[in-house]
């Protein structure tokens, strides 16, 4: 690093983990650390938001602490901090934001509030090392399921999403119904690795139509009623065995099947060569291939984090050094915003 480079703190605790990062205007992570609150959460089945605000209050001191350890810096040598205010769970934003602002006004820095999906994006840029812009964005995690159009590293329009669940939290509502667990992402994808993905054929929302949204609650619907019957509301967990991989994997199929076919008409509608791609739903391997082999054949780039990127982290926050080199600075009276402003 030199000695004239500026330094940034990320803050981000918009839901479930609670994590801060420093990075330098290039812009390089110098650490990212997070610490996950997965097992706080795991025996209720799901993110319970006023746990989370109050485990990111007990969290985010500490882990700012180690972030600036593993970086080798003090806070004195921030040249701005950024924090995710939007979208996420009010309380747990709001920890983070509050943070946010007091460093800033303490220290005498910039503020810059990032947004938390466009960091998933921006992501794909750290990631890449290098500029990946314009080019067209999938975010897929428990909260969100979006294309957009990124024009520059700073400009994203969005082209469509979802209309009801997003694709995590179907993954999380289909493990929940077949008994796997949460988070249920990975547990579906571990029991599909067993099973056949064409033993049921589940609804694949507006595949064929030339709009980018998507729709996940009729899947949803769909793996309910092959699991207990037309109309059934809460059939017991199916044992282990080939019926319960066989729909997992005939379900994690339909998701895959649309995120790719989506995101191939995203590609033909902006004209781009390259696919950026973030979110937690891009850890799926099954997702990971068949939108490696749609790429190929439409002749465009696929960049996707690895795993420490993918997920929820301070480090995409690294958004805002671009708003910082254009003085593009938010105001201390920064609130969260629960919900997604486009
Ligand atoms: O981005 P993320 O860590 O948190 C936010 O929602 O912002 O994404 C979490 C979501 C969860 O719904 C989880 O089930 C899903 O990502 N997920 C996966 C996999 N790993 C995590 N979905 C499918 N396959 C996976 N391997
Ligand atoms: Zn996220």
């Amino acid at each position: 690093m030199s000695q004239s480079e500026a330094l940034f703190l990320g803050l981000e605790t918009s839901c479930d983990e609670t994590a801060a990062a420093v990075f330098t205007e290039e812009p390089r992570i110098l650490s990212n650390v997070v610490a996950s609150q997965t097992e706080l959460h795991a025996r209720f089945g799901g993110v319970v938001p006023e746990v989370a605000a109050r485990a990111h209050l007990q969290r985010l001191l500490p882990v700012i602490d180690e972030a600036l350890r593993q970086a080798s810096v003090s806070l004195h040598d921030l040249s701005a901090v950024a924090v995710h205010y939007t979208p996420g769970l009010i309380g747990a934003l709001l920890v983070g934001v509050t943070a946010a602002k007091t460093l800033a006004l303490a220290l005498g820095v910039p503020l810059l509030g990032v947004n938390h999906v466009h960091g998933h994006i921006y992501a794909c840029r750290l990631a890449a090392g290098r500029d990946i812009f314009p080019c067209v964005g999938l975010v897929v995690s428990g909260g969100h399921t979006l294309l957009f159009d990124c024009r520059s590293s700073v400009d994203y329009h969005l082209l469509g999403g979802t209309l009801d669940d997003a694709a995590g939290e179907a993954f999380d509502k289909v493990a929940a119904l077949l008994g796997l667990g949460f988070p249920g992402g990975p547990a579906v994808e571990r029991e599909a690795a067993l099973g056949d993905p064409h033993a049921y054929q589940f609804p694949r929302s507006f595949l064929k139509e030339l709009r980018l949204d998507f729709s996940f609650s009729g899947l949803k619907t769909a793996v309910l009623y092959a699991l207990g019957g037309q109309n059934a509301t809460r059939p017991a967990p199916p044992p282990p065995g080939p019926e319960r991989a066989n729909l997992a994997a005939s379900f994690q199929q339909a998701v895959v099947d649309v995120l790719v076919e989506k995101s191939r008409q995203a590609l033909v509608k902006t004209g781009y060569r390259c696919l950026a791609v973030g979110g937690g739903v891009a850890a799926n391997r099954a997702l990971r291939a068949a939108l490696a082999t749609m790429a190929q054949r439409a002749g465009a780039e696929l960049v996707i984090p690895p795993m420490s990127l993918c997920t929820d982290n301070a480090a995409m926050a690294a958004m805002a050094v671009e708003r910082w080199k254009r003085g593009d600075y938010s105001s201390l009276d920064l609130d969260a915003q629960p919900t997604l402003s486009l």
